[in-house]
This record gives structure tokens, C-alpha cells and sequence, in this order.
């Protein structure tokens, strides 16, 4: 893949940038990758507001796949992935809250938002990252940020290089692999492992013991009944267990 960088000082989202030029940028095989030093009015999954602060990452991928590109339903894992390998590398072993947050010691770290629709004859990709880097966490007790993890700041344009480059290596794995190598990361890593979840899927609320991932990627629950449930996408938090 080709990749074309684009910086600005500041947008109101990188994810919302790339969608409305999508048409000068996009052309199979190559990627664009939106960065900006302030991001006024980041978007969040589930329509939520994301705050990303100067000194924090707000970094968008814009592409296009085929209709029927086996990375379709993957992508948002294969971005997380792409950042547990980084801090991981980094000395800090985050854990993927399912499908595609990043939490560091029950705190959130990173969030993605992947968006996509038709473009042409193929699907139209933005996929969004936001990490908390330099920026010290004031207002959210939930959040966390790299410089209270590594006690240091964190060189930006070396993080956005890093992580496109790992990004384009990943994409190579999963062409030559196939999803199954992920999902071994994946599940290994994931928050709440064992434990008890409630995972929201638009009205509905299903309950139970996280068990891991499916060969397909989607989250496998254990009900108090002993029912099996595999969900395919949703919002999970986590239950304290009671007595
Ligand atoms: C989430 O946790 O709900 C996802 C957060 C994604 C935030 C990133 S920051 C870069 C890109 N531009 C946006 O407006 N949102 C994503």
C-alpha cells in the first residue's frame, strides 16, 4: 500500500475530515493517514464526544477495500492489535476491552472508530484512532494517559509513524495468515476475561461470563443457564461480582 500523510494544526475531527474529502483521497491501494495537533471535536463510538487534548493522538486512516475483503469484519480488532503491540513493546501490557478499546490497570487508554460505507464498487474505510499521550488526565477518573504510565513524554511524530508502519504490517500478517494468529493475541489479551460482563447490542442486554473469542472474532458469553452466546458487536462493562 502507498501511503500519503497529511497533517493539519487543527481539525474538528480527523475521522470527519476524511470522510468529507473521501473522494480526493481514496484510490485502491493507497492509504491516507490524517493527523492533527488538536482535534476540537472528536468523535466518540455511539455518537459519544471524545476529548483528545493537545499532546494526545487523534489519527485517522483512510481507504478502501473490496465488498468482500475478509478484513472487513476485522478491522477494528487488527487496529487494536496494532496499538497492544506498540505499548506492549513499550513495557505496558494493556488489555483489549472487546471490540476495540484499550485499557491500561481497568483504565481507558486509546479508543478506535472505525467507520465505513459504500464508495463506488467498494467499501469506504475511516478508521480512527485516539490515544491519551501526553496530555495529564484532569477530568476522568476512567481515562488514563501515557505520561502518567511512562513518567515521560512521548515523541508524536515518532508514535504516528510507528503506528502506520505497524498498521501496514499488519495488514500484510493478516493477507498471508488469515485472522486466526489475531485472535490468539486478541483473546489472550482481552479485559474481563472469566469474569462477569453485561454487553449491550442496540435494545438488548445479555449477561455472562466473558469466555473469549470465537474463530471469527466475536465475543463468546457463558450465561448463568449455560447458554452459549456469540455477539458480533456491542458495548460491554463490567459486573463486580456480588457475595
Ligand atoms: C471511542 O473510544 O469511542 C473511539 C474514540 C475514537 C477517537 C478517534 S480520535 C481520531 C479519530 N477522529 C475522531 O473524531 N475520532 C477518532
Amino acid at each position: 500500500m502507498e501511503v500519503h500523510l497529511l497533517h493539519f494544526p487543527t481539525l474538528d475531527s480527523t475521522n470527519g475530515w476524511a470522510k468529507s474529502h473521501f473522494g480526493e483521497l481514496a484510490s485502491p491501494n493507497v492509504v491516507t493517514v490524517i493527523t492533527t495537533d488538536v482535534q476540537t471535536h472528536g468523535k466518540g463510538r455511539y455518537g459519544r464526544q471524545w476529548v483528545s487534548k493537545p499532546g494526545n493522538l487523534a489519527l485517522s486512516l483512510a481507504f478502501t477495500l473490496a465488498g468482500d475483503s475478509p478484513l472487513l469484519p476485522h478491522l477494528a480488532q487488527l487496529l487494536s492489535l496494532v496499538l497492544w503491540e506498540w505499548l506492549y513493546e513499550e513495557g505496558i501490557e494493556a488489555k483489549i476491552k472487546w471490540p476495540n478499546d484499550l485499557l491500561v490497570k481497568g483504565k481507558k487508554l486509546a479508543g478506535i472508530l472505525v467507520e465505513t460505507f459504500s464508495y463506488q464498487d467498494r467499501i469506504g474505510v475511516v478508521a480512527g484512532i485516539g490515544m491519551n499521550v501526553n496530555a495529564p488526565i484532569e477530568l476522568y477518573p476512567e481515562s488514563v494517559s501515557l505520561v502518567e504510565l511512562l513518567a515521560k513524554q512521548t515523541d508524536l511524530s515518532l508514535l504516528r509513524k510507528q503506528l502506520v508502519h505497524r498498521f501496514l504490517a499488519s495488514l500484510e500478517r493478516f493477507e498471508n495468515d488469515g485472522f486466526a494468529p489475531m485472535r490468539k493475541t486478541l483473546e489472550a489479551n482481552l479485559a474481563y476475561r472469566g469474569e462477569r460482563v453485561c454487553c449491550q447490542v442496540g435494545e438488548d442486554l445479555f449477561v455472562g461470563t466473558l469466555e473469549g473469542l470465537s474463530t471469527q472474532g466475536a465475543l463468546i458469553l457463558k450465561t448463568k443457564e449455560n447458554r452459549t452466546i456469540h455477539l458480533t458487536s456491542g458495548q460491554i462493562t463490567h459486573l463486580r461480582q456480588s457475595g
